[in-house]
């Protein structure tokens, strides 16, 4: 039985962050991981394959549809599907194993195995107890299935994105339940390499959460890129029969009921978080109704010394916000001031052309009472984005119409998911769109559409 300062649960991107700002810090610390590889759902399962597939898909998707007009002719290149896959395994394993080298690095110990707390102070992994003063549930999440409906996953033919990401073929038809981003982007990966994929869902919109222009823009663009849309449907019933499955669904309008023949299902219908087996119950940890470890704003939980982070607990289930989170853990535990701020956090999905958004939305702007201005440029101004076909997005940043505090932000555009960071920087110092506007911005890049867009909060841009 070994004895540390901090034994953290789950090596997903918030306990293996969190592990390593511990051991920085000077505490002996250990993380226990029942996967076999490091990393959690975003290295194994989640950021990471699904990266390698947008790339590679993308990469098909140029050859096909834009090196002629560039002047590239020849065969555009044939799927080897196999290959495809071992170039996405390989990508996860060296992130893996760089997590892996890190730990040693860092001289933190890998439990191997399940763990449970039977008590506070303790963690149990096989016949194992290892005592440590503070414990970090970081046991991430799990996919939810469809609320409501009768949808058997069998990672086969109706799948979860861990199965859309190992499937043993291309399918002819897929039908994508929730055009959310996990939707949206096995969607985009599957339809570039030749699927029929149809999209179905509840809501009137896309994106929930996200920007009405980013919503309304996104759609069109995938649209065109031949993803079809049922919107405003609730999927009610999934039947498998052996090698093809039909999706049945209820049009919220009329109520009336239409279905889909597809040879794979992906449900993608959001997460929840994964505690099974942790004892929480018996150790009288404080849930949420939906599951989620309760924590204050310091990530204690009401059980002195167990404190959780990332997907586990309420919030954006995000690597980057579980990241954030495990290193303010780390450092409350370390006695210094852990902080995250919550208002910045920007959120990215990398379809093509990426979308990328921080802060308030124009709908939440407005709800909150204040004066409003929305600076809005198209990237048909950005000579950059027209030279690699990317001009149909645009940048548009909401402002505090009598301070010029810059309130959010939405990029639909190359190269969004960086793009949208110089916003985040300004957020965090309270920056005007002015003082956006006013900074020099490289020519020709990507960047100088966000400056627009900041001009467009004040006297004008200038390539509209
Ligand atoms: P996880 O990454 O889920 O890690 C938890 C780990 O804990 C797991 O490895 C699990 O095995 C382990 N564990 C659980 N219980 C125990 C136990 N009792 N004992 C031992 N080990 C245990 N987010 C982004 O920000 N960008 C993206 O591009 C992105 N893409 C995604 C794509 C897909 C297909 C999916 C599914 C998710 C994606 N996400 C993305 C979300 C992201 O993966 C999660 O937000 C992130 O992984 C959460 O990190 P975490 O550390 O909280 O948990
Ligand atoms: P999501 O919450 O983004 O989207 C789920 C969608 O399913 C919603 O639009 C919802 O209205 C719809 N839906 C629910 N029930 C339905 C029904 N019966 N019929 C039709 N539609 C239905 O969840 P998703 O896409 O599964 O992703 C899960 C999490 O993973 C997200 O929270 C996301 O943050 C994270 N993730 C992040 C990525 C990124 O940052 N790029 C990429 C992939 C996942």
């Amino acid at each position: 039985m070994a004895s540390y300062d901090v034994i953290v649960i789950g090596a997903g991107p918030g306990g293996y962050v969190s592990a390593i700002r511990c051991a920085q810090l000077g505490l002996k610390t250990a993380v226990v991981e029942g996967r076999d590889t490091l990393g959690g759902t975003c290295l194994n399962v989640g950021c990471i394959p699904s990266k390698a597939l947008l790339h590679a898909t993308h990469s098909l998707h140029e050859a096909e549809h834009n090196f002629a007009e560039m002047g590239l002719k020849g065969k555009s290149p044939s799927v080897d599907w196999d290959q495809m896959k071992t170039y996405k395994s390989n990508v996860v394993g060296q992130n893996t194993g760089g997590i892996e080298f890190l730990f040693k690095k860092n001289k933190i110990d890998w439990i191997k195995g399940w763990g449970s707390i039977p008590a506070a102070g303790q963690v149990k992994v096989g016949d194992d107890v290892h005592e440590a003063k503070n414990i970090i549930i970081a046991s991430g999440s799990e996919p939810s299935s469809v609320p409501g409906a009768e949808v058997t996953i069998d990672e086969k033919i109706v799948v979860t994105s861990t199965g859309a990401l190992d499937l043993p073929k291309i399918p002819k038809k897929m039908v994508v339940i929730g055009a959310g981003v996990i939707g949206l982007e096995l969607g985009s990966v599957y339809a570039r390499l030749g699927s029929d994929v149809h999209v179905v869902e509840f809501l009137d919109h896309i994106t929930p959460g996200m920007d009405a222009d980013v919503q309304k823009g996104l759609l069109k663009i995938l649209k065109k890129q031949g993803l079809k849309f049922t919107l405003g449907a609730a999927v009610s019933k999934v039947e498998t029969l052996k090698t093809k499955a039909k999706v049945t669904y209820k049009l919220r309008k009329d109520d009336s009921e239409e279905t889909l023949d597809a040879d794979v299902v992906l449900v993608a219908t959001g997460r929840k978080p994964f505690t099974d087996g942790l004892g929480l119950e018996a150790l009288g940890v404080e849930m949420s109704p939906r599951g989620q470890i309760k924590t204050d704003n310091q990530w204690r939980t009401n059980v002195p010394g167990i404190y959780a982070i990332g997907d586990a607990i309420d919030g954006p289930m995000l690597a980057h916000k579980a990241e954030d989170e495990g290193m303010a853990a780390a450092e409350v535990i370390a006695g210094k001031h852990g902080h995250v701020n919550y208002d910045v956090i920007p959120g990215v999905i990398y379809t093509t052309p990426e979308v990328a958004s921080v802060g308030l939305t124009e709908a939440a702007a407005k709800e909150t009472g204040r004066n409003i201005k929305v600076g809005k440029f198209s990237f048909m101004g950005n000579g950059r984005a027209k030279a690699v076909f990317q001009g149909d997005g645009f940048v548009k940043i909401i402002a505090d119409k009598d301070t010029d505090r810059v309130l959010g932000a939405h990029i639909i555009g190359p190269a969004a998911g960086d793009l949208i960071h110089e916003i985040c920087v300004a957020m965090e110092f309270g920056a005007s769109a002015e003082d956006i506007a006013l900074t020099c911005h490289a020519h020709p890049t990507y960047s100088e559409a966000v400056r627009e867009a900041a001009l467009a909060c004040g006297d004008g841009a200038i390539h509209m």
